[in-house]
């Protein structure tokens, strides 16, 4: 059992190279996608973190088998049972609802418990529902329970009201064995979704379009094993690039595609940080005095809601004053008044925070609320002086592959 406590001596350059682990967003679609396969699917540069080790329990309760051999995990799916997934498991992360559209259109029947994940405020599931039911699936909630049977799906043409990544993916999984062809128009774009589509057609399904805001899917009957290694994660690789703005001497990080970051590297690039950009890689070299610049969080290619927590640390020591509009998760600001435990000067009104930079953070005892806080947090810590305990870091562990042990080859004083 990992620790649910980070501790962090701030106050100490970062320098070295770190290496990016594979997407969490893209495994935690791939992993339920597997369900869709005839026969054995093996996945490298799958991520440790906890959010995959649930999703492995998951396929295990569904009677698939997951072994690990040398570098990729092996999973067998032939003896699958389609059980009612009612364990704690669906309700620890938001992936588990992945499980819906793979199910449907595996078994066109599924049941099981609402799923949970990071506290950003209400994050309904209604355009994933009203895509099965286009699909020709019935819906019945009832209590925590999500039951949704078709006698057979059909494709469809589907506009979703807002770009939905979870949606699009879980109409996607569930249009795969429907009969004709189903669109997704106002499609989410994010790199994830390009993973997950490549995978499943390299097992034989018919998709196009993914990376675009038009899909479409031409149902198949079966689909086989493959092998497939899954994209560096965006936001972690964006994670490690503000931490080596904040606090680096000269960080190289490693595995990443800096197409899928564009929007970070520019609003860096505008705070003054500067950076060597590779195909592969980015070197951040040490900064001086950085300005506070205007965040305003969008779907892919625009600003990652998922960054905006971390970069809300940098910018509470940046000059000037800087605003985040968070358009995707209007309450995700949770980080805020952690923040300003540690000296950060924060206002928030709906959807925005207003930063006003300071001149130093204290350390302080402060408290993950949800994954991106935490990473947040860890950057407050590496900037404040003196040691800052970060509790609920379990938080943390669900979506940073080796994130103490990546930071401590980096210099970091933690434990
Ligand atoms: N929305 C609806 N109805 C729906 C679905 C979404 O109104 O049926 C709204 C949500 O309430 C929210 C917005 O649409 O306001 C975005 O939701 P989306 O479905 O795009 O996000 P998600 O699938 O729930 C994924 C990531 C998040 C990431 C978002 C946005 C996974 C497992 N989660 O969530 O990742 O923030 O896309 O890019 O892929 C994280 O990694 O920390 C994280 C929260």
């Amino acid at each position: 059992m990992e620790q649910d406590i980070i501790k962090i001596r701030g106050g100490k350059k970062l320098s070295g190279e770190v290496t990016i682990s594979s997407s969490k967003n893209a495994a935690v679609a791939i992993l339920p996608a597997v369900v869709l396969a005839s026969e054995i699917v093996k996945l490298y540069d799958v991520p440790h973190i906890n959010d995959v080790h649930v999703l492995i329990q998951l396929l295990q309760e569904l009677n698939i088998d997951v072994t690990t051999v040398n570098d990729a995990l092996v999973i067998d799916p032939t003896s699958i049972k389609n059980i009612v997934l009612n364990s704690d498991n669906v309700s620890k992360l938001r992936a588990s609802y992945y499980f819906m559209g793979a199910l449907l259109g595996r078994f066109k029947y599924v049941k099981m418990l609402y799923p949970g994940g990071c506290n950003l405020g209400p994050r309904p599931i209604d355009l994933h529902l009203k895509g099965f039911e286009a699909l020709g699936a019935k819906v019945n909630i009832d209590g925590g329970l999500i039951e949704i049977q078709a006698d057979k799906l059909v494709g469809d043409e589907i506009y979703l009201d807002f770009a939905s990544v979870g949606a699009t993916i879980n109409i996607m999984l569930a249009a795969t064995f429907a009969e004709g062809r189903t669109t997704i128009r106002n499609a989410a774009k994010e790199p994830e979704i390009i993973d997950l589509s490549s995978m499943l057609n390299k097992m034989g399904a018919h998709i196009h379009g993914a990376g675009t805001s038009e899909i479409t899917i031409d149902g198949v009957n079966r689909l086989k094993g493959c092998i497939h290694d899954i994209i560096p994660d965006r936001i972690e690789a964006g994670t490690y690039i503000i931490m080596a703005a904040a606090v680096g001497d000269g960080v190289t990080v490693k595995n990443v595609i800096p197409q899928h970051i564009e929007a970070l590297l520019s609003k860096l690039e505008e705070m003054g940080v500067k950076m060597l950009i590779g195909s592969d890689n980015v070197r951040v070299l040490p900064s001086e005095k950085l300005k506070g610049v205007d965040v305003k969080t969008q779907t892919f290619p625009g600003f990652a809601t998922d960054l905006q927590q971390p970069i809300s640390s940098l910018l509470a020591l940046a000059e000037g004053d800087s605003t985040i509009t968070e358009t995707i998760y209007l309450e995700r600001f949770k980080h805020c008044p952690e923040l300003v435990k540690m000296g950060a000067n924060i206002e928030l009104q709906e959807g925005k925070a207003i930063i006003h930079g300071v001149n130093k953070l204290n350390n302080a005892e402060v408290t993950a609320t949800d994954l991106r806080c935490g990473a947040g947090l860890i950057i407050a810590a590496l900037l404040a002086k003196g040691e800052t305990t970060i509790h609920d870091a379990h938080h943390i562990f669900r979506g940073y592959d080796g994130i103490k042990e990546k930071l401590k080859k980096l210099g970091a004083d933690v434990e």
